[in-house]
């Protein structure tokens, strides 16, 4: 039996490798997705997966996919979850679940397994998409299997059979980066009356560290995606790398919430997504010109419903490619530049222009104009009414 693991090289998928061989009696090859978390991250990773026990490890280069085919069109969409969460490790599930498959196809696999808990919402993802993409493979999650549950059990078991691991006994947060953003829970955070020390944050400056001075960007957009920085035509990677720099000099992108998990308890998270906030706030500031007030409300509806879908890990479904179809219909006059002003955790869209832009000064203007008769406003508000007048006549 084969199996391939999605391994990050932390403690807990280095105790999967062993655990795998002793409990199945099978191979595993070690799977490690590059979604953009960082050097860090990946140096060595493949001595340490084999020095685990693993049979081979591939690194997968999944950057400009993640961006490209995963990022971009959530953005395009409008999709934020509860309000506040910009969705990087949800979005981040998919693109790496494809690929562990794709994988599992080529080394002829019979199995996949992952790191994931069996309380939070990861498991659902990745085994939602494993689901979709590959029936046939068994799953198995050790998790919910085994009975160890704390770090100092893991590092005991990976010390009895000599196995190295550069983990700590202490690590206070379970943390998961990518391209998009970074999340912290745990540690402090378990408790919501405990403000996030300043160990949670670790990509974005504090808006008080922020520079004093702000700084203002250009960027252009062509039918809903962000395509240039300052005039200069960027990846969708390029830019969200760029922009994440920019971002974090400037303290944006925190957040700081309590939400409710697909499993049904509610969790507290601490996210930095600093260039996602800013092209989020270049979208919301062109859709101001271009949506009229029934496309807007739409858009939000679609938004609404994308973000649950990625959230709860439903990206390989056919709801996807309806409601994608939908937001890329919406974008299609969502072009244009916005200049966005970056001052200590703000970012404000402070210009904007449209070709397909629905603002008109000549009717929206407090002085003279020629264009809107004011007197067609009254029929407008008496038929608007009607049903008001009735029911009040009634009442009388
Ligand atoms: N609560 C967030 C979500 O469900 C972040 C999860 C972080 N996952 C992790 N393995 N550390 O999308
Ligand atoms: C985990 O439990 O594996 C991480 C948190 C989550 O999936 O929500």
């Amino acid at each position: 039996k084969k199996v391939v693991l999605a391994y990050s090289g932390g403690l807990d998928t280095s105790a999967i490798i062993p655990w795998l061989k002793e409990t199945y009696g099978c191979e595993v090859v070690a799977f490690c997705a590059d979604v953009g978390q960082g050097e860090d991250d990946l140096k060595g990773i493949e001595e340490k997966a084999i020095a685990s026990g693993a049979s081979e490890c591939h690194v997968v280069d999944l950057k400009d996919e993640f961006a490209t085919n995963y990022i971009y069109p959530t953005l395009k969409t409008g999709a934020i979850y509860e309000g506040t969460y910009l969705l990087g490790t949800s979005m981040a599930r998919p693109v790496i679940a494809k690929a562990q498959v794709e994988v599992a196809r080529k080394v002829g696999a019979d199995a996949l397994a992952h790191g994931c808990t069996g309380k939070g919402n990861d498991q659902i993802r990745f085994e939602g998409c494993f689901a979709a993409l590959a029936p046939d493979l068994e799953v198995i999650a050790p998790w919910r299997e085994w009975s160890m549950r704390s770090r100092e059990e893991l590092l005991a078991y990976l010390s009895e059979r000599n196995i190295p691991c550069s983990a700590s006994l202490t690590k206070i947060y379970s943390r998961d980066a990518n391209a998009w953003h970074i999340s912290t829970e745990g540690g402090e955070l378990e408790d919501p009356w405990n403000e996030p020390s300043d160990q949670v944050w670790t990509w974005t400056n504090s808006p008080e560290q922020a520079p004093d001075e702000a700084q203002k960007i250009t960027l252009t957009l062509d039918k809903g995606e962000v395509v240039a920085l300052d005039g200069q035509s960027l990846s969708p990677y390029e830019m969200i790398a760029s922009l994440n720099e920019l971002g974090a000099t400037h303290g944006i992108g925190r957040v700081d919430i309590v939400e409710n998990r697909l499993v049904g308890m509610k969790s507290r998270g601490c996210y930095e997504t600093p260039g996602g906030t800013i092209l989020l706030a270049a979208l919301r500031a062109m859709e101001e010109l271009v949506y009229d007030k029934r496309t807007r409300d739409w858009r939000e509806t679609v938004g609404q419903q994308f973000a649950h879908l990625v959230y709860d890990g439903r990206w390989f479904t056919p709801l996807k490619d309806s409601l994608l179809a939908a937001a890329t219909s919406l974008a299609d006059d969502l072009s244009g530049d916005v200049v966005l002003k970056l001052y200590k955790g703000h970012v404000t869209a402070i210009q904007k222009r449209s070709p397909n832009s629905l603002y008109s000064e000549a009717f929206a203007t407090f002085g003279e104009d020629d264009v809107y008769n004011q007197k067609h406003a009254e029929g407008f508000i008496r038929l608007y009414s009607l049903s008001s007048r009735i029911k009040a006549m009634k009442q009388k």
